[in-house]
């Protein structure tokens, strides 16, 4: 089997897919790349290599010698690091990219796999069930890096024949690996403090509604377009995701119900500028009817997986 190399393996996301990606195709197929955080654990049990992805030379080593087959390419400066730092997001998210398509297509990569985000949208763009075809003017940088990623991968397909799929996450919620700088990081944020404190100060506005996705759901949904049947694929790189959207005080809720007592104080900060130019709930049935997604978690479940899972990891730690 041709390997599957995933670059950003270490962040949020990396590490939960390269373990389900290692189960289905085998640890020797898949390579991480690495880039400022080394692998722990049982992560660390299986190639890597180091790569920063703004060196295309180095790319294309890895792509060679381990005669890669299929990118899976997580690297990105995310949305509130990336209004701190514009111009680092421009040369990780842009050139980073740019490096990816072109070995890519050089190397004649089968399939090439990256995240676009809801960021895609901004302040003009129709907030509720927003469309898979609609306003994409955003507001902050990682959001125009995210535009111009699915525009180039939609061109690359056209154009060179490169099997380019992406889809368009909302905010992740997780418990394995904190959160990357992003601006739904209070939705996991919430939960550590609600154990180890009973009390979080959230920074967005508690009437703040966004489309969240738990874990498990992302893995599944990128594993699934990756399967899909290219013939079956009208879009590309661009695909809606949506599984569920609460409010930061129905959020805090659904925790109140597991650990009474818990209390939500909100002190927003720059993020709910970005919070507020995106949207509140998704449409995307093109995916559904396309390669046939259905997320299986909702909030109140998503809140019981994730306080039992993170108490039992916060008791290891201590
Ligand atoms: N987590 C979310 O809520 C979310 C939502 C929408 C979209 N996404 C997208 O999913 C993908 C993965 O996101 P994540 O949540 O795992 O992010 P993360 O911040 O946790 O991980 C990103 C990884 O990129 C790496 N990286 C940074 N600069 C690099 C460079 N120069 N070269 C190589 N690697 C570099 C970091 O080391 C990190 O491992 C990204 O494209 C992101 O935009 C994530």
């Amino acid at each position: 089997m041709k390997k599957i190399f995933v670059t950003g393996a270490t962040g949020q996301i990396g590490s939960e897919l390269v373990p389900e990606l290692r189960k289905k195709y085998g640890r020797d197929n898949v390579i991480m790349g690495l880039f400022d955080k080394q692998p722990e654990g049982d992560l660390a049990d299986g190639p890597s290599e180091k790569c920063d992805v703004r060196d295309k030379k180095k790319i294309e080593e890895i792509v060679r010698e381990y005669g890669v087959g299929s990118i899976i390419h997580l690297s990105s400066i995310l949305s509130a690091t990336g209004e701190q730092n514009p111009q680092l997001a421009f040369d990780v998210n842009m050139k980073g990219l740019y490096n990816v398509l072109e070995v890519s297509k050089e190397q004649s990569i089968e399939k090439l796999i990256y995240p676009s985000s809801i960021a895609v949208f901004g302040p003009d763009t129709p907030k509720e069930n927003t469309p898979n075809e609609t306003i994409l003017r955003p507001s902050t940088m990682y959001g125009i890096t995210k535009v111009a990623g699915e525009l180039l991968g939609n061109y690359y397909f056209e154009k060179f024949g490169l099997d380019v799929r992406g889809l368009r996450y909302p905010g992740i919620i997780s418990w394995k690996t904190p959160p990357g700088g992003g601006t739904t990081d209070y939705a996991v944020a919430i939960y550590y403090e609600a154990i180890k404190q009973k009390k979080y100060t959230c920074f967005v506005r508690e009437d703040t509604m966004l489309p969240m996705m738990y874990m498990p759901d992302a893995i599944k949904a990128l594993m699934d377009l990756a399967e899909a049947k290219l013939g079956n694929l009208k879009h590309h790189a661009d695909y809606n995701l949506g599984a569920m959207s609460f409010t930061a005080g129905e959020l805090a809720e659904s925790i109140k119900q597991e650990i009474p007592g818990f209390t939500c104080t909100y002190e927003p900060d720059f993020r709910q500028k970005i919070a507020d130019s995106w949207p509140k709930s998704i449409d995307d049935s093109a995916a559904r009817k396309e390669w046939g997604w259905k997320p299986e978690y909702d909030l109140t479940a998503m809140t019981k997986d994730m306080l039992k899972n993170l108490k039992e990891k916060l008791k290891e730690e201590k």
